[in-house]
């Protein structure tokens, strides 16, 4: 198959609410629902089998569809971004928040229209809905063919064997042990220059308002040597940033192929050291990770992000809540203070380090004293970005069976504004604090707004807009920052650091 990649984003209809905008932001909107395409050589053509794949949700599920992909080639399943030429058409779902699950029927909605007309393509349903609701959306959405979870992606080939001899398929059996360390993802990534390496799956926190711990199992590790292994590849293919992803990265632990579920046995390599493993690949290769957990973060791995210059001085930490008696309600298991000496030793140890944060409004029980204790959080913490969200009752979880939905809609709604405002204005403060600085930016691509100008980030995650002059994705640049929004920082290179390319 040909490396080319090309992308189609869906347009979805436009929100007219700011709050709803800000609510899907998490899961970066542009790629909500992108389908993945590979440009196909001849001997793909040739071969009668076509699927595709949209996927929705956070970057674990993009990732996901890297490896269903991988997968379905193996196959002889040739990839299609037009819908109306595939056989097999799958949407990798989320659950997070109901808003998300209304997303995916609609689009089932409008995929069924296509079906009445080719009436022998097959429809699957993958991710965390799948999980959530199990052989439940066989009978809701009668369109569905095959249902599975994220830890069943090996069995698709027989799913498909018995989906196409009229039977519906469905496994949703999470695993101990499922990984995925020896499939090597087909990249979804549209610059190859930055992509994500899934380091674990799973997790085995109980925060009382999420659902991810019911959709994709218990916490389990990756094989480090795979790891290490997938970024010195991509770093050979010319991938110059690489994220290390997994839903709670700071609690990686590798015991041994044959230990994975022994929980008295020895770490033989926790996240800090895996950390420096990939930071050594090559001092040319950026190194980001996410997510981290406020109650795990520990300052080994702080240190070990100060000591190498290829790790990224940035950190995504969730506060989730300001308000200790919030967090305990949340069963986050640290509360406030706990939570500001976790910054606090982060500005001692990474002086310019970049924090961001997820933020929830109006979880069960929230007076207004709780909310103003997140506000102030937020002015402690100086974020420079924060997903908020208001909270979404998710049944089955924690929360759902032990306290009530009890704030108002509107006053969800009034708390969320407030905290958006915040941020907005602490992003802005932040931007501004950087104009005279130089910062250096890996190109990624073309600015969205001009093809005369090129986009990076800083090692602080913050996006760069320069003229693009004669440089290229790949390459490395000073930039001095003339300007700054909310949201970027503008300016002009005064170096070349390294042609990387
Ligand atoms: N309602 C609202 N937001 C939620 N999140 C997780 N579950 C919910 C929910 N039920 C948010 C948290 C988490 C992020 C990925 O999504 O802030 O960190
Ligand atoms: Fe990702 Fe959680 Fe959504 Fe699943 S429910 S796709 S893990 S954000």
């Amino acid at each position: 198959m040909s490396p080319h990649r090309i992308f189609r984003i869906f347009a979805f209809p436009k929100m007219n609410e700011l709050l709803d905008y800000i609510n899907k932001k998490q899961h970066d909107e542009s790629r909500q629902g992108e389908a993945l395409h590979i440009e196909l050589n001849e001997s793909d053509l040739k071969n009668n089998k076509h699927f595709y794949i949209e996927s929705y949700g956070c970057q674990m599920n993009f990732s996901d569809s890297e490896i269903v992909a991988s997968i379905l080639s193996k196959q002889g399943f040739s990839l299609t971004t037009n819908i109306f030429d595939a056989d097999l058409v799958l949407l990798n779902t989320c659950s997070i928040r109901e808003k998300a699950e209304q997303t995916v029927r609609q689009r089932l909605r409008s995929i069924n229209e296509i079906k009445d007309q080719k009436p022998g393509m097959l429809v699957g349903v993958l991710g965390c809905m799948a999980e959530r609701l199990k052989s439940k959306f066989l009978e809701e959405e009668k369109l569905v063919d095959i249902v599975v979870g994220p830890d069943a992606y090996r069995s698709l080939p027989e799913l498909l064997e018995d989906a196409e001899g009229g039977q519906k398929g469905v496994n949703v059996l999470l695993s101990r042990e499922e990984t995925y360390a020896d499939i090597s993802p087909v990249r979804l990534d549209k610059n190859g220059i930055t992509a994500f390496i899934s380091i674990m799956r799973g997790c085995d926190n109980m925060c009382s308002f999420c659902v991810v711990p019911f959709t994709r199992g218990r916490e389990r590790s990756r094989n480090p040597e795979s790891i290490v292994a997938e970024a010195r590849d991509l770093f050979a293919k010319g991938y110059r940033e690489v994220t290390l992803l997994g839903q709670n990265v700071d609690s990686y632990k590798w015991k041994g192929e044959e230990n994975h579920t022994n929980k008295e046995a020895e770490v033989l390599m926790n996240f800090a050291e895996l950390l420096e493993a990939v930071a050594k690949v090559n001092p040319l290769l950026r190194v980001r990770f996410s997510t981290s957990h406020p109650k795990d973060i520990t300052n080994d791995v702080l240190h070990t992000i100060a000591k190498y210059d290829n790790i990224c001085n940035y950190i995504h930490l969730p506060v989730q809540s300001g308000s200790s008696a919030c967090l305990e309600r949340m069963n986050r298991t640290y509360d406030r203070d706990w939570y500001m000496d976790r910054v606090n030793a982060i500005r001692r140890i990474i002086p310019d380090c970049g924090i961001s944060s997820d933020i929830i409004a109006g979880f069960c029980g929230e007076t207004d004293e709780e909310h103003q204790d997140t506000l102030s959080m937020m002015d402690f913490a100086q974020y420079d970005y924060s997903y908020m969200f208001f909270y979404s009752e998710r049944p089955g979880t924690l929360a759902a069976r032990k306290y009530k939905d009890d704030v108002p809609e509107e006053v969800k709604r009034q708390r969320l504004s407030e905290i958006v405002a915040k941020q907005y204005d602490l992003s802005l403060q932040n931007n501004l604090k950087d104009i005279g600085k130089t910062f250096t930016v890996l190109i990624e691509k073309a600015s969205k707004k001009s093809e005369e100008e090129l986009s990076g980030r800083n090692s602080q995650n913050k996006v760069c807009i320069f003229p693009k002059e004669n440089f290229k994705p790949g390459q490395y640049v000073n930039v001095l920052v003339e300007s700054a929004n909310k949201a970027t920082l503008k300016g002009k290179v005064v170096g070349l650091v390294h042609d990387y390319n």
